[in-house]
């Protein structure tokens, strides 16, 4: 019999692409991501019309509700969007199912089993499954042993796993994860998110290089100084102590959203459009980073944490304020740090990564700053030209915007800087859609291209190792330094580029 779902390698990214009859097992249902994020995302593919009529959503957890009380739970949250359309939440809940499940119990699998086969015959989903473990990492390896020694991930045709970040802790515990993952199931079943690769201004990297002809030959260390990385962000730690405790921002951002975008920022052309072509070349890229300093990480690393901050109106607690935290919490709310990538592009080139919490302002980009021109005809307003810049704006605000030095208006020939940008919403008007829906249409789809293989995730996981092993071994050489809660984290961070005669770009 055919193959009901796609292959991947045949889909890329083609324009129309049709997700098949199937069901999605989300483990972790009663959890945040699932009421959040997972169910609107469906809803929203559901609205946009791109799932097939037959079509499941079985949420699983411990707790014992019924399926009445998963739809309720679900439209409590959803509440503004089903307000808007009402008849399509009707409609789509008809397919929203609960089964309570441990995942360590071997009955309770079984039982699991019997009621995917009962939503086959009533939903015809055809025995296609999309599982997707939102369950705490600790579970991940088991969780796939379970689905595994249950016969659910037994034919790579129709089931396939989608494991939520982070996956591992470091490398070694990676490599462990993967092996017990590949152990249950073939790669290609094999799903790692990283929400970030579900926004389109992250694609949009890919479409910016490898779609014109302006960019790519300057996209190098002869054109190209230093490339700046930033994910700033305005909230604190929120309600998450419990997991941010352990993870931490190196963890939490750097390990994958960071390095996502500093893979698909610095890769090399893929030789197809496909997913496999693309993750090589990612992993790649990442094979060939190295921290500034392996030797010494506390050179080219800083690590800050949030203390109070805001204004007498709106008052700011710091990060060991914050309900369910330590009082003396060495956890780092901030990193920044200076990378190379040793590989013929980019040789002698610094990539500037940070990311914090508790930040002056949400915003993410990169800035690709250039070399100054070689010889200076003309005088700068500010004294000396300022190099030109290409900067992609993650979020918000998504586009990209280009400065250059123009004549200044006047007697004389001065030169003064100018920006020209582009605007994902002046130009295309309608809001892009949330990363989980983008991604969750690929996983349903098969296509991979999207998400993380495990090489990628080692090679990430491996370029930090040295401050991964430093700051769990000698953690006094790099201590978490203070930041006031809303300013551009400590003042450790901005020596990291004076001392390179550089400054981070104040957005
Ligand atoms: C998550 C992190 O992966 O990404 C959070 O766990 C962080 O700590 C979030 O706030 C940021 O995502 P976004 O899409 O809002 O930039």
């Amino acid at each position: 019999m055919t193959s009901l779902l796609t292959n991947p390698l045949r889909v890329g990214l083609r324009q129309e692409r049709v997700i098949t009859p199937q069901c999605i097992v989300i483990f972790g249902a009663s959890g945040d991501l699932t009421h959040r994020k997972l169910v609107p995302a469906l809803f929203e593919l559901f609205r946009q019309r791109r799932l097939p009529s037959e079509f499941a959503v079985l949420g699983c957890a411990r707790r014992p509700w019924s399926d009445e009380e998963f739809r309720s739970r679900m439209a409590a949250s959803l509440a503004a969007e089903i307000a808007d359309h009402p008849g399509a939440w009707e409609q789509f809940s008809q397919g929203l199912y609960y089964e309570p499940v441990d995942l360590q119990q071997s009955d309770h699998l079984v039982r699991l089993a019997g009621r995917l086969e009962v939503i086959d015959r009533h939903r015809a989903t055809r025995g296609n499954r999309t599982f997707y473990l939102s369950v705490a990492p600790e579970f991940y390896g088991s969780g796939c042993r379970a689905l595994a020694a249950a016969g659910l991930l037994s034919d790579p045709e129709r089931s396939r796993v989608v494991i939520e970040k982070p996956f591992g802790r470091d490398y070694g515990s990676a490599q462990t994860l993967n092996k017990v993952v590949q152990a249950c199931a073939k790669e290609s079943q094999v799903y790692r998110i990283d929400h970030y690769l579900g926004k389109e201004t992250v694609q949009n990297i890919l479409v910016m290089r490898f779609a014109n002809t302006i960019f790519e030959p300057i996209w190098n260390r002869n054109y190209i100084s230093n490339v700046q990385i930033t994910a700033a962000e305005t909230v604190g730690v929120e309600d998450r102590a419990g997991y941010y405790e352990s993870s931490g921002a190196l963890r939490d951002m750097v390990q994958n959203h960071l390095t996502q975008i500093l893979a698909l920022t610095a890769m090399e052309p893929p030789g197809r459009f496909d997913a496999e072509a693309i993750r090589n070349e990612k992993a790649k890229v990442l094979q060939a980073a190295r921290l500034a300093d392996e030797q010494e990480p506390w050179r080219c690393c800083v690590r800050g944490q949030y203390g109070p901050g805001g204004s007498a109106s709106r008052p700011l607690p710091g990060y060991r304020e914050e309900p369910g935290v330590n009082p003396t919490s060495t956890t780092e709310t901030y990193v920044a740090m200076k990378l190379f990538i040793d590989n013929w592009r980019w040789q002698g080139v610094p990539f500037y990564l940070r990311s914090g919490k508790r930040l002056p302002k949400r915003i993410s980009e990169v800035v690709l700053t250039f070399r100054e021109a070689p010889v200076h005809l003309f005088d700068a307003a500010g004294g000396a030209p300022t190099p030109n810049q290409l900067i992609l704006r993650i979020q918000p605000d998504e586009g990209a915007e280009i400065k250059f030095e123009v004549k200044a208006p006047g007697s004389g020939m001065r030169s003064r800087p100018v920006d020209m940008a582009f605007s994902y919403d002046d130009s295309f008007g309608e809001p892009s859609d949330e990363g989980y829906v983008r991604l969750l249409a690929d996983a349903m789809l098969g296509d991979p291209t999207l998400y993380t293989r495990s090489d990628e995730v080692e090679a990430a996981w491996r370029l930090y190792t040295p401050l991964l092993e430093l700051i769990e071994e000698a953690p006094w050489q790099l201590p978490v330094q203070p930041y006031e809660a809303r300013t551009w984290g400590p003042a450790a961070a901005d020596n990291l580029l004076a001392e390179d005669g550089l400054i981070w770009r104040r957005p």
